[in-house]
């Protein structure tokens, strides 16, 4: 066997073309694919052997019989071969190109089929194997195919015959193409996506393109082919090879994601009959703005990787078509196909659902710039492939076959290069070889890099025709790139919000400024859906839990719904940024205003009053809102008004009653309940005060402050001491500041009451909280005054130098678990933090601990409420009031001690007590996992002052 995986080499296959289906009949062209008498389906059970090496393969190894059988299409790691491994950046083998491991394992697969005629010509497809692979017919070799996302079709007329034949694949796991394909997911072997036949006339059609414009100009070019017709707006016409027709729809209804009309036209040739869904739109860059039917559309993006939850790379239709329902529901309208073509049928349902599509090509060399242990020249090294001669024409190719397959697709309204692959000229040459064939912008965020543009010429230069970045700080955006006058293309944010865990907590200030300018075009959520693994059904599984070596833990949890589409309080926070209209609240008049471009915003808007959390009344209106239109309307006096914006029709996939907004006005009230004076009874030993408040004993610890008792009458509530604290379950987005914050040892503190002062109210502890081996961390002053059943205990405190900020500072304690009820007057429901809260309503809620627990595959910090004002917890007998001004609080199953020390959900103990923390402040979430830094003003401050009183009734 030559060893074509060790080049880029693709033999026997055929050059690429537009993707299309041919039938016999016309009146079959928009069913299944499946339906096609001309589709010859090879999915299913085949014939299967795996070996340790391609070494341990004898040439002639299709003439074995199998060991045993697997589907396709599927990914061998899932059937239990290999070793399933989730790696992020680095390349999971040795760097050394074009060479990939002597012990490469190797997969036969093998299964017959039957030709009835051998008329017509036979091309043989496969959607997507990973990586290389040998394809023999009846014994003899067809050819050699690599680019996992790729067709790679084969003509294999000459090797058929009538009756049954024999189809053997011999698929490697790496191959020199595995260097290109260094993308953040789990790494799959095998014939991933579906396999066909296709039987066509000898003159057929093989490729064509159609072109549009906003005027209905629709313009038919039969690229390759000796003829075909094109019947299309009531008119057939003639076209040739190498020519084109053009047709002209009067008054076109335009495409676009918010009004996907596609218009039939039918392809055909003696013989087969092709169907398109043609969408008639422009897409151009003009004066700095990226422009969709001439309008600065906003991209309100995700970017998604085709997987599933069971079956890895492989999914189906049905998969996809899950996808996009879901988004159409969180107002998404952007999909970039993150980091590979996507299956064909992808792409089609992008134009009928739609969703303006960036294409991405099968590229990503992130390994290369990690490939030397330790490197000052991480950008230089980055490039280290793009400049490489022996990868210039494979990835040049790799562009074309991204561009050619799917440049017939209305939604695809700009080309990607790829992701995290340097830069060099051969990307350059494949840009140019897209901006000669093609009309669509061209996107690449490896161009984009300040740090290396240095010797690029990146402002005039650069063959992309926009600026990308992957999570930028908003100071930048907004001080640097749109004042940078040389700066004349506009900016889309490739990736932005990572979705890792509790977050993200900045969509809020991205949108901010990404709505005041035109030359912001909106960005992609990373990403979609976690790429977690659940296949013992114990629950999601992430890299680590595999047994490999080489791994990146849960980097890969980062979805913004979960790995089985579920959508998360996280997604209603991108829902919010995504809505259709802004929607504000002066002077007891709502005013909507739509942000669409095309249609017109219609549906019913309700508007809901509630006075101490209940519902008093409610006014509905019908709206209609032109683009870019306002409209406003009177609203009732009350404590909160509720504007929900709901679908009075179906429209597409979502229906009749469906939320497009929601908003929600807080008029605030003060709810402070009154607490009578008292005298209090004091009664001391050496280390503890007890004071008789009413009926209510408090008994406080003068070591450390921590109110160890609470007593109503005889009965103690508190299961374990209210305890001074400031460590949080580390989010995901604390894993950058984590390493400092555990190096200080924040985990693990203590209060160090220094000085007791007695006042007449009660007393001041002054002191610090205190870790071992270190200075302490903070020095603080506590006033303790009681009223009638009630204590106040206002903090003032200071961090020292070495703390970067503070995770959070409250008290925590445990309680029975029979405390289950909560009240509380915060933003709820959703978890809600100083920078998460945009879904989130500042009201009353009545709400259970078990409920206000958020469920993240690796447990961390979650179901904090901010902005609180009170808070109650009861057992129906016994209720426990927490009052402020403005506080944080959460009231949970578990302790931060275990959501800290658990490693995925489902090991979560079963809860054996209720979670109090009351928070003087909790810092912020932010998306530090891959995103900026948290941003100052959501940190907890490093000194503060604040107070809450605990009132026992
Ligand atoms: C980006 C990369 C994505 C993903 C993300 C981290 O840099 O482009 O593919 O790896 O980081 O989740
Ligand atoms: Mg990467």
């Amino acid at each position: 066997m030559e060893k074509f995986y060790e080049s880029n080499e693709l033999v026997g296959v055929l050059a690429p073309r537009a993707y299309y289906i041919p039938f016999e009949k016309q009146n079959e062209v928009f069913l299944p694919r499946r339906k096609s008498s001309r589709y010859t389906d090879l999915n299913g059970e085949w014939g299967f052997t795996d070996y340790q090496t391609i070494l341990d393969v004898a040439d002639d190894f299709y003439l074995n019989e199998p060991k045993t059988t697997i589907p396709v299409p599927s990914c061998v790691q899932i059937h239990g071969y290999d070793q399933l491994a989730y790696v992020n950046t680095a390349f999971p083998f040795p760097y050394n190109p074009p060479f990939v491991p002597n012990l490469n394992p190797t997969y036969h697969y093998t299964r017959k089929f039957t030709v009835s005629e051998t008329e017509t010509k036979k091309y043989l497809c496969f959607e997507g194997v990973d990586s290389g692979f040998y394809v023999y017919i009846n014994n003899k070799f067809v050819g050699y195919g690599q680019v996992s996302h790729k067709l790679n079709e084969f003509d294999i007329t000459d090797f058929v015959t009538v009756g049954e034949n024999k189809i053997d694949v011999l698929v490697l796991k790496w191959c020199a193409g595995s260097y290109l394909e260094c993308q953040d997911k789990l790494r799959y072997t095998g014939i991933f996506r579906d396999v066909y036949i296709l039987s066509r006339p000898k003159n057929h059609i093989v490729d064509y393109r159609i072109d549009t414009q906003m005027d209905g100009t629709v313009k038919f070019t039969l690229v390759d082919g000796i003829s075909a017709m094109v019947e299309f707006n009531g008119e057939t016409k003639t076209v040739n090879g190498g020519n084109s027709v053009t047709f002209k729809v009067e008054n076109p209804q335009l495409w676009s994601a918010e009004n996907p009309y596609l218009y039939d036209m039918y392809i055909y040739t003696d013989g087969e009959f092709i169907g398109e869904k043609v969408g008639i739109r422009s897409v151009e860059m003009k004066d700095g703005l990226f422009l969709v039917n001439g309008k600065p559309i906003k991209f309100m993006g995700v970017n998604r990787h085709d997987i599933n939850y069971k079956t890895g790379a492989t999914v189906t239709v049905e998969d996809i078509e899950l996808d996009l329902t879901t988004m159409k529901n969180l107002n998404v309208n952007a999909i970039r196909t993150s980091h590979y073509p996507n299956m064909p049928e992808f792409y089609q349902l992008c134009d009928k659902y739609g969703f303006y599509v960036m294409s991405e090509t099968d590229i990503e060399i992130h390994g290369v710039a990690i490939r030397n242990y330790r490197t000052n020249d991480y950008w230089r090294d980055f490039n280290g492939i793009a400049e490489m001669p022996l990868y210039h024409d494979a990835m040049v190719e790799r562009q074309k076959y991204n561009v050619e397959c799917q440049k017939n697709r209305a939604s695809v309204v700009i080309w990607s290069l790829g992701n995290e692959a340097g830069a060099g000229v051969n990307f350059d040459d494949g840009a140019n070889w897209i901006k000669a064939n093609d009309y669509r912008p061209v996107h690449y965020e490896g161009y984009c890099r300040l740090d290396i543009i240095q010797e690029w010429d990146y402002y005039y230069g650069c063959p992309v025709d926009m600026v990308s970045r992957m999570y930028p700080q908003i100071e930048w955006i907004r001080d640097t790139f749109l004042t940078d006058p040389r700066q004349t293309r506009p900016l889309v944010l490739c990736e932005y919000c990572h979705s890792m865990g509790n977050g993200p907590g900045d969509f809020k200030a991205y949108w901010d400024l990404i709505n005041a300018h035109d030359r912001l075009m909106g960005g992609f959520v990373w990403e979609w859906a976690d790429h977690g693994l659940n296949l013992n059904g114990k629950g999601m599984t992430y890299g680590g839990d595999y047994g490999e070596t080489l791994h990146d833990g849960n980097f890969c949890m980062d979805g913004i719904v979960t790995a089985d589409r579920k959508i998360t309080q996280k997604s209603q926070e991108m829902k919010k940024v995504y809505e259709p209209v802004f929607i504000t609240y002066a002077d007891h008049k709502v005013t909507l205003t739509s942000r669409k471009y095309f249609t017109n915003v219609e549906g019913k808007l309700t508007l809901i009053y509630h006075d101490n959390g209940i519902e008093v009344g409610r006014d509905a209106y019908s709206v209609n809102i032109a683009p870019g239109q306002s409209v406003s309307f009177d609203a009732r006096d009350c404590h909160v008004t509720i504007a929900s914006l709901t679908l009075t029709d179906d429209q597409g996939v979502l229906k009749a009653g469906y939320e497009l907004a929601r908003a929600g006005f807080t008029q605030e009230r003060d709810l402070t309940e009154t607490t009578g004076g008292v005298t209090p009874h004091f009664e001391q030993t050496n280390r503890f005060i007890t004071v008789k408040a009413g009926k209510t004993y408090f008994t406080v610890d003068k070591a450390n402050a921590s109110i160890v008792s609470i007593k109503k009458g005889k009965k103690e509530l508190l299961k374990t001491p209210l305890t001074l604290s400031i460590w949080r379950a580390p989010t995901d987005n604390d894993m950058n500041i984590r390493k400092e914050w555990e190096g200080l040892r924040l985990y693990e503190t203590f209060g160090e009451v220094r000085q007791i002062t007695t006042t007449k109210k009660g007393f001041v502890m002054s002191g610090h909280i205190s870790t071992l081996q270190f200075v302490p961390p903070v020095e603080f002053s506590l006033k303790f005054e009681f009223r009638k059943n009630a204590v106040t205990v206002a903090i003032e405190y200071s961090a020292n130098d070495k703390v970067p900020f503070l995770p959070r500072i409250g008290y925590e304690c445990s309680l029975d678990k029979k405390f289950h009820a909560v009240r509380y007057y915060a933003y709820g429901p959703n978890e809600s933090y100083i920078d998460r809260h945009i879904s989130c309503i500042k009201d009353l809620y009545e709400d259970t601990v078990e409920n206000m627990e958020v469920s993240y595959v690796k447990p961390q910090e979650n179901g904090s409420h901010y902005d609180a004002q009170f808070v109650e917890v009861t057992n129906g007998k016994d209720t426990i009031r927490v009052q402020g001004e403005s506080f944080s609080f959460s009231v949970l199953p578990h302790s931060t001690k275990t959501y800290t020390n658990t490693a995925h959900d489902w090991q979560l103990p079963k809860s054996t007590a209720t979670h109090l923390c009351i928070d003087y402040f909790m810092s912020g979430i932010g998306s530090n996992s891959c995103g900026p830094e948290l941003a100052d003003e959501w940190k907890a401050p490093k000194q503060g002052k604040n107070s809450f009183t605990i009132i026992i009734k």
